[in-house]
């Protein structure tokens, strides 16, 4: 879908006005003018009991006269509490039915309102991830004829005022790269396992690099190169598993080339069984997507390559299965990672710290400004903060606070949560330098304590998406976070 930002009135020939109506029938500017000029049909639809206002209810009706052949009405909701969320479920609700017609352009007079706490640039990137989120279709492999792409080609978004209508231009840019990004990161999740492999994942970040050759190299370790790096935690994962592990490298250079980059590290289990300490058969399937954090680099190098941002960026993914054979780990192994650390490996369900250690261990010969991890690590975290925030985690308070920003103004959050060396305490072993679990209590918290370990030195973020991910139930799915929040650090970042 084509989107503009465009200075416009109600007179503009579309085929399709989309016009808020606020709760107790309070129209929005649009949906009086046009109210105004249609003879006040808009009005008696209200006074009939038609159109109510509520949040996301719908009327499509079709005029005879005047510029636009539909209008749809949406509700609003109460005037004084329409801000992003509201406008975010305004805008969907109206393309899904606009998508419906036959119209293939559509003018959204939506954000012409004030839209509260947010700017034209912000309101234009919201748009854009709305529009990008109403198209996106599960990559599902059902046999049965695709229904026929909706006609809807164009959407032009209202805006007032020249400065505004740049910024608004610039947001719906920012937002369209960002979905490029996201709609990567969402394929990857939702592919299962038995096609998304360790082995996919490099042939997806090589495909990257082939497109956007000159700013993006990929390098693509196998298990020989992983053994010669000396993993030996990260390869403790893969032992059981048949399928081939991958290290991959990514580096993008956008910015000044002596300019330190930022390192992004992804937890890449294209598929956790737990191994020998096993995972209950309710819900496995959807260990499928225990390769988010690996799914969220990947999109994010994609948006960064697509907006071309000024800025140096390095990946790390470190991607295997984690499965039981007779070949697999046990409790109570020990192995030694790359840093040199002893780890007793007490439950092998604990794996993506595992393989996260000594990607954290790799990226120090860049020397990064900052690195930050993405990992679907644990349950506890989902107990801790729901499917609303993803963990955050962080031994440097500008860093974290710069994340904590990021999140709220992409609105994909993220909750600071403590790393202190008490709970270490919990990783203490008889039998190595650390034990790789910590037992119940604070298990999300114990999981970034093992990694804290290995940053040292190191300006370390680590984001835990266990909750934030993928959505469970009736509507499975990636939701392709906290990539938002990852581009918005980014554009920001100094
Ligand atoms: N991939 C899981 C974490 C997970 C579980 C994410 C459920 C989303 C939903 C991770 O590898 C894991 O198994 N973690 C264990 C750690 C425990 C053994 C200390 C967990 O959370 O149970
Ligand atoms: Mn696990
Ligand atoms: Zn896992």
């Amino acid at each position: 879908m084509e989107l503009h930002a465009i200075a416009t009135t109600t007179r503009h020939r579309t085929d399709c006005a989309i016009v808020g109506v606020y709760e107790k029938g309070l129209l929005s500017a649009a949906a009086a003018d046009l109210d105004q000029q249609l003879g006040k049909p808009l009005s008696r639809l209200i006074k009939e009991g038609d159109v109510s206002g509520k949040l996301g209810e719908t009327l499509l009706v079709t005029v005879p006269k005047g510029n636009a052949a539909r209008i749809l009405i949406v509700g609003m909701g109460a005037k004084d509490k329409f801000g992003r969320k509201q406008y975010r479920k305004a805008l969907l609700a109206a393309l899904n039915a606009v998508k419906k017609t036959g119209s293939t352009n559509a003018t959204c007079y939506l954000s012409q309102e004030t839209v509260a706490a947010t700017s034209a640039y912000y309101l234009g990137r919201t748009s854009a991830e709305v529009a990008a989120h109403s198209t996106y279709r599960i990559p599902d492999l059902k046999t049965a004829k695709k229904p026929a792409p909706s006609p809807l080609k164009t959407l032009n978004i209202a805006i007032l005022g020249s400065q505004e209508r740049i910024q608004a231009e610039k947001g719906l840019r920012h937002g369209t790269g960002i979905s490029s990004g996201m709609a990567l990161t969402r394929d990857l999740g939702n592919l299962p396992a038995n096609i998304c492999t360790p082995t996919y994942l490099a042939k997806t970040a090589q495909e990257l690099a082939r497109v956007h050759r000159s700013s993006l190299t990929v390098r693509v370790m196998d298990q020989a190169a992983i053994r010669k790096l000396k993993m030996g935690s990260f390869l403790s994962v893969t032992a059981g598993s048949d399928q081939p592990p991958r290290l991959i490298v990514l580096e993008y250079k956008g910015g000044n080339s002596k300019a330190a980059p930022v390192a992004l590290v992804g937890k890449g289990i294209t598929f956790d069984t737990g191994g020998i300490s096993i995972k209950p058969a309710a819900a496995m399937d959807e260990m499928k997507y225990d390769m988010c954090g690996a799914a969220t680099v990947l999109g994010v190098f994609k948006a960064v390559a697509n907006l071309k941002l000024p800025i140096n960026l390095v990946g790390i993914i470190a991607t295997c299965e984690n499965m039981p054979s007779g070949s697999a780990t046990k409790p109570g192994d020990v192995v030694k990672s790359m840093s040199g650390q002893t780890i007793e490996i007490l439950n092998t369900d604990a794996e993506g710290r595992l393989v996260l250690c000594d990607a954290l261990t790799y990226v120090r010969r860049y020397s990064p400004k900052a690195v930050i991890d993405i990992a679907t690590l644990t349950g506890a975290c989902v107990v801790a903060l729901g499917n609303q925030y993803s963990g955050l985690f962080s031994n440097d308070e500008d860093l974290s606070s710069a994340l904590v920003q990021a999140g709220k103004r992409a609105e994909d959050g993220a909750w600071p949560m403590p790393v202190d060396e008490e709970y270490a305490d919990q990783l203490r072993s008889n039998f190595a330098d650390m034990a790789n679990v910590g037992g119940r209590e604070a298990g999300a918290i114990t999981a970034a304590c093992f990694l804290a370990k290995f940053v040292e030195g190191m300006k370390w973020a680590h984001l835990d998406i266990a909750g934030t991910a993928w959505i469970s139930g009736a509507n499975k799915g990636g939701t392709g976070r906290p990539v938002p929040l990852l581009m918005d650090f980014l554009i920001n970042h100094k």
